[in-house]
């Protein structure tokens, strides 16, 4: 065998590089219909969003009997976990699926309990990044739907009202993280000594925060909202040292807040890096005037990631991955988290006029659909790769046919393939992508679902999953209901325009912003 190793390269000799990239769109309709597991062909898109919906109340049904308002429901003992802080994260985090599903009583239920919050008594230490996303993000927006097309699903306006009075709450307990020397802020806080964990912070925990807070900033008019997340951001913008930056636009991933510096050159579009790309470009969705130079920062990654990234696997050369790096080594590996990647390409594709960044987001959705249609389940595991050199023994058969590896085997209910499928759909109208997403929601349901409720999995590739972890995410409720139901479902004003044209723009944990209208900043 005459395997190469493509790790500890210089991008000198990038070896993959020099192959791409590849803009010419493949026939992935070659790839249609081949999936021997679909049990449940629903080719009728209202009884497919229906099912979803069906899904959503027995899984809301299950979490309001045995754990409202802990956090989370363990479904196999029909236990309560407190990951978030117990604040109720999965109720704030269904709000918005439950109101683009009208799902009134639901809504209600969720509405009537976010007063009664108290944010300034957290379990344990506050992660800045997840609150924001989670809680912050979810009564967002709760209050652009309900004082906009969705207001008479709410039973009780005080509670609408609450809703920006608790994001703003929570906002005032949380700005303390931003009082470091730099601006960049800590993100692991405790609140009873007004402290912090002392730890360098991330690309993604740090880029992420962006959106909500400048909404939150044009909803209260409270402009010291925007002014700190703008600041934090501007050390992303232009990093230093030049050497965390090793491809144009792609960055380390761990920020000294105490100096603002770069302390590595570690990244790709994984976690922990991920939606610092993924919001560059929907900030510009939100607010065009303002956020231009974050528009051109996502050309000039996005430039890169195809020039220098991609990545076809040895034994399935037809697939596109995009590779990850240290520095300007390659990494062969990617994970679920990372296939947000397609759909974030496709949006940009859209609202930019390109068709190139389309055309590569759709091979990114096809790598990504991949991992799921390969596996014993039908679903996609937590990490793989396809370094030719490291494929462990009892996997060369797989990695022969699927060219992959599994790196991690379990499934944690995460939303990325099926939201990638979404951003396909909406750009190409193909119901291929809803036959995907349709493969993929049966898929989990066959194998996830247990007890009261619905489970993380330990090995997609073992019939059955190889048991589960007990522990439903609140992204479950956010994420993958949501998707898997916009798919399918009605046009809305909030569903991704077909035409690059957005009134809403969704945060990373999907819940959907109105974009800036007439309530513009005038400084
Ligand atoms: C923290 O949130 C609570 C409501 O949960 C609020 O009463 C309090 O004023 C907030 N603290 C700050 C510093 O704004
Ligand atoms: C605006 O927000 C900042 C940051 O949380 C807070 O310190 C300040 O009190 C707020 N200003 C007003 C007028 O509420
Ligand atoms: C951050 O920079 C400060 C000042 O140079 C230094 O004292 C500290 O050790 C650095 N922190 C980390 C995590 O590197
Ligand atoms: C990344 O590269 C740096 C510098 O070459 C090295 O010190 C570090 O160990 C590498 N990190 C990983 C995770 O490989
Ligand atoms: C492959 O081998 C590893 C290491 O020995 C083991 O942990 C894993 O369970 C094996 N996987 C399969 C599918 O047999
Ligand atoms: C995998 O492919 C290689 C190269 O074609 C071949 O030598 C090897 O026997 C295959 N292994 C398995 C288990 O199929
Ligand atoms: C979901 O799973 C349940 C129980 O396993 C089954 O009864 C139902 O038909 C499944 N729904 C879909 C849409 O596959």
């Amino acid at each position: 065998m005459t395997w190469f190793t493509p790790l500890f390269l210089g991008a000198a000799a990038l070896p993959f590089a020099s192959a791409l990239p590849s803009n010419t769109p493949r026939d992935i309709g070659a790839y249609a219909n081949v999936n021997p597991k679909r049990q449940n062909d629903v080719p009728n898109r209202a009884a497919r969003a229906q099912a979803v919906v069906d899904t959503f109340k027995l899984s809301w049904e299950g979490y309001y009997t045995y754990a409202f308002p802990n956090d989370e429901l363990k479904p196999v003992t029909n236990g309560v976990s407190n990951s978030r802080n117990k604040w109720g994260a999965s109720a704030v985090d269904a709000l918005s699926t439950a109101l683009i599903m009208n799902e009134k009583t639901i809504v209600n239920q969720i509405i009537s309990y976010i007063p009664s919050i108290d944010w300034s008594v957290p379990l344990d230490e506050v992660s800045l990044f997840e609150t924001t996303i989670r809680y912050l993000g979810g009564m967002i927006s709760g209050y652009d739907f309900l004082t906009g097309p969705l207001a008479h699903l709410a039973d009780d306006r005080e509670n609408v009202d609450a809703l920006l009075a608790q994001s703003i709450n929570l906002a005032n307990n949380l700005s303390y993280a931003y009082e470091t020397p730099s601006g960049v802020p800590w993100n692991n806080l405790n609140f009873a000594t007004r402290g912090n964990d002392g730890k360098a912070n991330g690309l993604a925990t740090v880029g992420t925060l962006i959106l909500e807070w400048t909404r939150l900033a044009d909803l209260s008019g409270n402009y010291t909202y925007a002014d700190l997340v703008e600041k934090a951001e501007s050390y992303l913008l232009e990093p230093s040292p030049p050497s965390s930056e090793p491809f144009p636009g792609l960055l380390g991933m761990r920020i000294n807040t105490t100096t603002g510096e770069f302390l590595d050159a570690r990244g790709g579009w994984i976690g922990g890096a991920d939606s610092f790309y993924e919001y560059l470009i929907k900030m510009w969705i939100y607010n065009p005037e303002r956020y231009a130079t974050l528009k051109d920062r996502w050309i000039v990654a996005a430039d890169s990631t195809i020039k220098y990234l991609t990545s076809h696997p040895q034994t399935r050369p037809d697939l596109t991955f995009l590779a990850a790096f240290n520095g300007t080594t390659l990494d062969l590996s990617s994970q679920h988290l990372a296939c947000f990647d397609g759909g974030n390409f496709i949006l940009a594709g859209q609202v930019l006029s390109s068709q190139r960044y389309i055309d590569f987001g759709l091979t990114l959705v096809d790598g990504c659909h991949d991992t799921y249609t390969q596996t014993a389940t039908g679903i996609g595991p937590e990490s793989f790769s396809w370094d030719p050199a490291r494929v462990p023994a009892n996997q060369t058969a797989f990695f022969n046919r699927t060219g992959f590896y599994i790196t991690s085997s379990d499934y944690v209910l995460r939303p990325e393939v099926i939201e990638s499928y979404y951003y396909a759909y909406r750009a190409t109208s193909d119901p291929k992508y809803q036959d995907w997403a349709w493969d993929a929601f049966v898929a989990i349901n066959a194998t996830t679902r247990v007890g009261s409720g619905y489970s993380s999995i330990n090995d997609v590739n073992a019939a059955g999953g190889g048991g589960f972890q007990d522990f439903q995410e609140s992204f479950w409720f956010a994420e993958v209901l949501k998707y898997s139901y916009l798919i399918q479902g009605p046009e809305a004003e909030w569903q991704v325009g077909k035409d690059g044209k957005n009134s809403w723009v969704f945060n990373t944990e999907a819940h959907p912003f109105k974009v800036l209208g007439t309530e513009k900043r005038s400084q």
